[in-house]
């Protein structure tokens, strides 16, 4: 057995290294300058090979560097925590080292795919003849939806341009994936119209229609709406049912981005906010972002399976050797060597169910929800956006909320960011972490108070 290469005895290292993280992240440093981790920790590679006693030293002190996205004090990103069972998945998935591109080579892989789309696809109410995908993340699987929008009015992808100028619509607050995939989908960014959004953030819909008619009148080819399920700042729900009815008035692609809020679709509580959804051509979600799945895993729906193929069927015979293309998933998928991020997602609902998965998303709603009723009675804080979402955005006194994002960071306290909306900016924290209960989101309201009440002075200060 090569010495270097010996997997069993670096998983022993492996499960040490795991424990001694898992018990000291909760409050582990967050933030060093690069500089003096450049200085403090040996990254450099040599031609030299490293001593394993050494290797590992230097392993755990790059993981304890390294920002603890599962710790109490984070709270910056649409993703935090980790839930047991979807980690074990992925480290299998890892293990296994499978592409899903084939039966061939995923085997029973491919059918744990099959089962997870199969069962969102009932949940969100689309045909038999649906398609589906696991994009690299909620990103990806919104450009997989725009290029197969495309594809479907115009023979742009053969010719590489349109008869007529096509124009899409989403609203401001869309995620910025938009922007990018609109451009690299060669569409181009002249031809994205950007529709205004209320106080709560939720796209205006008269609005959406007089910007199609304007585009007719003027001989363009609208052809896509986007639409938000979760809006990146705010947590925002566009009205899918009343969009719906002007894309179908004006022959649209409608899609529901729910790379944040979709994981709504496991709730009968709050299903009413994605009212609408089994209207929509194309759905996405993120189970690494509401659920406690490892970063990334993305699930992406479309209402025709002909749509996704249309765009990403291209044969290869140096690759799909076997079975009929209803297995072989690379003819469905932009990638050809594609992780499994399925399996991670599988072992998490086949460990606890719809309802347990219900149960995380309802949590978090209920703990943000919660946390609003409390600021609201705090005059010195003041709460922005809606009251149904998980994001909980918030002014506190008269502090700047880029200086105290950027202070709490900087004095290794809190990961939290900003964000702004309607020319006002604030504090935007991010309830996602499924091991989190209120306590710990209180927890946070305490250690930034505090910190507040300490550096008073030296915080910058806004007009009210
Ligand atoms: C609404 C929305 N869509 C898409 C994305 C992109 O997802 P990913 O980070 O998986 O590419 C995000 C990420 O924050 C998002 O908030």
């Amino acid at each position: 057995m090569n010495e270097k290469n010996n997997i069993s005895k670096d998983l022993l290292q492996f499960i040490k290294i795991v424990n001694e993280l898992i018990s000291s992240e909760n409050n582990e440093p967050v933030f060093k300058e690069p500089e003096e981790l450049l200085k403090s920790v040996d990254i450099i590679l040599s031609d030299k090979p490293t001593d394993d006693t050494e290797f590992y030293q230097i392993l755990k002190e790059v993981i304890k560097e390294t920002p603890k996205t599962s710790s109490k004090r984070f709270f910056n990103q649409l993703f935090g925590g980790r839930h047991s069972k979807s980690v074990i998945g992925d480290l299998l998935a890892v293990l296994l080292n499978n592409s899903m591109a084939t039966y061939k080579i995923s085997g029973i892989q491919t059918l744990i795919e099959k089962q997870i789309l199969e069962e969102v696809r009932k949940k969100i109410k689309y045909p038999p003849e649906y398609g589906g995908t696991f994009p690299t993340g909620g990103s990806m699987s919104n450009f997989m939806t725009l290029v197969a929008a495309r594809d479907k009015i115009s023979n742009h992808r053969i010719n590489g341009e349109s008869k007529k100028r096509l124009i899409l619509y989403c609203s401001e607050t869309a995620h910025y994936s938009i922007k990018k995939n609109v451009s690299f989908s060669g569409i181009g960014t002249n031809n994205i119209r950007s529709i205004s959004v209320d106080n709560n953030g939720e796209m205006n819909c008269k609005e959406l229609e007089k910007s199609i008619q304007i585009d007719l009148k003027n001989n363009l080819s609208p052809f896509y709406v986007n639409t938000t399920a979760g809006a990146t700042v705010l947590g925002s729900f566009d009205h899918f049912d009343e969009i719906s009815k002007i894309c179908k008035k004006y022959n649209l692609w409608l899609h529901i981005d729910g790379a944040f809020g979709g994981s709504l679709i496991f709730s009968n509580k709050h299903n009413e906010l994605l009212r609408g959804i089994e209207k929509s051509d194309s759905f996405c979600f993120n189970a690494h972002k509401t659920l406690g799945a490892p970063l990334s895993c993305s699930i992406l729906l479309f209402k025709n399976d002909q749509d996704l193929l249309r765009s990403f069927d291209t044969d290869a015979n140096y690759l799909f050797q076997t079975h009929n293309d209803k297995y072989n998933l690379g003819k469905t998928s932009l990638e050809c060597g594609r992780r499994n991020n399925a399996l991670k997602f599988w072992t998490l609902w086949k460990s606890i169910g719809s309802v347990g998965i219900q149960n995380i998303v309802e949590k978090q709603l209920l703990i943000s929800n919660k946390i609003k009723e409390y600021l609201s009675e705090k005059p010195e804080y003041k709460l922005i956006g809606p009251r149904y979402s998980l994001p909980i955005c918030f002014t506190y006194k008269n502090i700047d909320p880029v200086d105290l994002c950027n202070q709490l960071y900087f004095s290794n306290k809190l990961m939290v960011s900003y964000g702004s909306h309607a020319h006002k900016t604030f504090v935007r924290l991010v309830n996602v972490n499924s091991q989190n209960g209120i306590e710990e989101v209180k927890g946070f309201f305490k250690i930034m108070e505090d910190f507040v009440e300490e550096n008073y002075e030296r915080l910058k200060k806004i007009s009210n």
